[in-house]
């Protein structure tokens, strides 16, 4: 199925180059910002967020102001339509009547390509449940090219909840498609990168290695990724203080990484970092949230400068078979076309990525 839309639903769609062009472009306004004030003069941007944010929301509100355009959307679906029992087809197809380009977040893996399909308008992913958050690897991508002034050959380290956290997926998957790359996966057992983002560094040619202690590798990096351990998807409150605290980064274990390495976070943090640390001039979170303003200037730009459009499912739409995460948007908006490609022996769902067999 082909929209006639641009949209971003996962970094990996476009080419590598695609994604450098809006560094370098997220770089310049961030040098030159006077010479976009008028970019967008006239568009209209719709946010529908159907879970909190704070950042993601707001760097692109304010970027879209800051190019001359304008905004409506909502942060809260218990205040929209949503709340009388609207599905997220009507919804997305209302509200892209209304906008020239949808940035939407949503709980439930696949939710940005479920709006993608009906969307008359670009849609942009800013994060689906605990699968993708495109935007904020743009932002991770600038953060290093400024800081580090690379992206290839580094040695990255990614701490804490890497099992539900989709801005490490996103990450992952983008980092290991620059050469040199090499990956410190740091996590309990339980809080494990999914084997299908694993998968993706493998057949890149990267390498990754799986650790349970912080401690004894932050000497090695180049760049540490810190993570929120993701409470709101974990089954129970008891699965999540099981795992809350097991990593924090205080002073005393920062002084035992290198003085160039750099300390990232996609933010909130809840206690993962102390606050200590953030004095020290390894840490890079809060200029990390800077930068991704610029860099969704750059996107929405790009985006409605481009007139390609995307192909959303390429594989085969199975009319009685639905994906067995129920995580998946396919079921809970169920009159989504379940489509799968066949990987190996089993099936990957369009819409979430995941791995799993039908059920019938
Ligand atoms: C992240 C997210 O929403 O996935 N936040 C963000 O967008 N900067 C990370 C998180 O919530 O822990």
């Amino acid at each position: 199925m082909i929209s006639r839309f641009p949209h971003l639903i996962d970094l990996n769609d476009f080419p590598v180059s695609w994604w450098n062009k809006i560094i370098d472009l997220g770089h310049d306004i961030r040098r030159h910002p006077q010479r976009y004030t008028h970019a967008c003069d006239g568009k209209i941007m719709g946010t529908l967020f159907y879970e909190p944010s704070t950042r993601t929301q707001m760097s692109f509100q304010s970027a879209m102001i800051r190019l001359g355009g304008s905004i409506i959307g909502f942060d809260n679906p218990a205040t929209s339509s949503v709340a009388k029992g609207e599905n997220l087809k009507d919804t997305t197809k209302i509200v892209s009547n209304y906008s020239d380009i949808l940035v939407m977040r949503h709980p439930l893996a696949g939710a940005a390509k479920a709006a993608a399909l009906t969307a008359d308008c670009p849609v942009i992913n800013a994060g689906d449940g605990g699968h993708l958050h495109p935007t904020q690897t743009l932002t991770d991508l600038l953060t290093l090219k400024e800081e580090k002034g690379r992206l290839d050959n580094l040695n990255i380290g990614l701490c804490g909840d890497l099992v539900y956290g989709r801005t490490v997926h996103s990450l992952c998957k983008a980092l290991s498609a620059y050469p040199g790359n090499t990956f410190v996966l740091i996590s309990t057992p339980q809080l494990r990168l999914p084997s299908y983002i694993k998968d993706v560094i493998t057949a890149s040619g990267s390498k990754y290695t799986e650790v349970t202690s912080l401690d004894e590798i932050i000497g090695d990096l180049d760049m540490l990724y810190m993570t929120r351990i993701q409470r709101e998807r974990f089954a129970s409150e008891a699965e999540y203080f099981a795992q809350k605290d097991t990593y924090i980064l205080d002073r005393k274990k920062l002084s035992k990484s290198r003085l160039d390495m750099i300390v990232m976070h996609p933010m909130p943090r809840v206690d993962e970092i102390a606050i200590e640390v953030d004095n020290d001039k390894r840490a890079a979170y809060f200029n990390q949230a800077k930068y991704g303003m610029y860099v969704r200037m750059a996107l929405i730009m790009t985006m409605l400068e481009s007139s390609k459009g995307t192909t959303l499912l390429k594989g085969i739409v199975h009319h009685d078979c639905r994906c067995s995460n129920p995580k998946c948007i396919t079921n809970t908006e169920e009159y989504l076309p379940a489509s799968f490609i066949g990987i190996g022996d089993t099936v990957e769902c369009e819409y979430c990525d995941e791995r799993k067999l039908l059920t019938h």
